[in-house]
């Protein structure tokens, strides 16, 4: 079975309620990133960082996979497929997809501040002060934040290095270092980039670019690959 390796952004799950980060309604242009995603805010106001992370939990609570996730899952019928995603979301597990890769954390997972291999599937929607490790400290949200190493990094290298094809859907690549997993592919991989936005600075050779949103554009690439198997 061929390889296929699926680099996904907050673009995937747009469809399914969930806001991006970077789009003229994103996170990031609404809420100021660094109160909210970074050490220092954490340090500074505990309070502020739990509640937006209660806040983007309860809504995935409401959301469910959409038709990119469950057509992606459904294409383990006919390839070897690894999704390596920056969503902290489940949307990819709950579509039916086997072989997923967090790079940047769970939003359902909480893990201890003492001690980070200590990390447990919280219960609900909210993670309050108070609620403390097994060690007795406090716990956090499962996610990387601005400033922090990206520990899967190293992992999600080597599988793209063996792709035999890659995909890219729904992400700016603006954030690093998952941007630049696209350049460990080799340069004779047939490479497919998904997403309504994606600018005419793409000069990657064997870069097809779908400009549809990823719902449209994966059925649109799945059919391409099937015809090609
Ligand atoms: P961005 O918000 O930076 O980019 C979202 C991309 O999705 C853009 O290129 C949009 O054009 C595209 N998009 C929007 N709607 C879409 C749709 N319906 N279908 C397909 N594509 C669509 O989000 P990311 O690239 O995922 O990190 O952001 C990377 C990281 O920055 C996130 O993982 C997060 C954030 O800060 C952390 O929290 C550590």
């Amino acid at each position: 079975m061929k390889r296929i390796i699926v680099l996904t952004g907050a673009g995937i799950s747009a469809e399914s309620g969930l806001k991006t980060f970077r789009d003229g309604d994103g996170l990031w242009n609404t809420y100021r990133m660094e109160d909210l995603a970074t050490p220092e805010a954490w340090n500074s106001n505990p309070e502020l960082v739990l509640e937006f992370y209660n806040w983007r939990r309860k809504q995935l609570y409401e959301a469910e996979p959409n038709p990119a996730h469950i057509v992606l899952a459904k294409l383990e019928q006919h390839f070897d497929v690894q999704i390596i995603t920056q969503n902290v979301d489940d949307l990819h597990e709950r579509a039916g997809s086997t072989k997923v890769l967090h790079l940047h954390g769970e939003l359902k997972k909480v893990r201890s501040t003492v001690d980070p291999d200590l990390v447990y599937e919280l219960r609900g929607w909210e993670l309050k002060l108070g609620d403390l490790c097994e060690k007795g400290s406090q716990l956090r949200p499962h996610v990387v934040w601005f400033g922090e190493e990206v520990p899967n990094i190293m992992i999600a290298n080597s599988m793209v290095r063996n792709a035999d094809i890659f995909i890219v859907i729904g992400t700016s690549l603006k954030v690093y270092p998952a941007a630049g997993l696209l350049y460990y592919v080799s340069a004779n991989v047939p490479k497919y980039l998904v997403d309504p936005k994606a600018g005419p600075e793409m000069v990657i050779k064997n870069l097809k670019i779908i400009r549809e949103k990823a719902s449209a554009g994966v059925h649109v690439l799945v059919d391409e690959l099937i015809k090609n198997l």
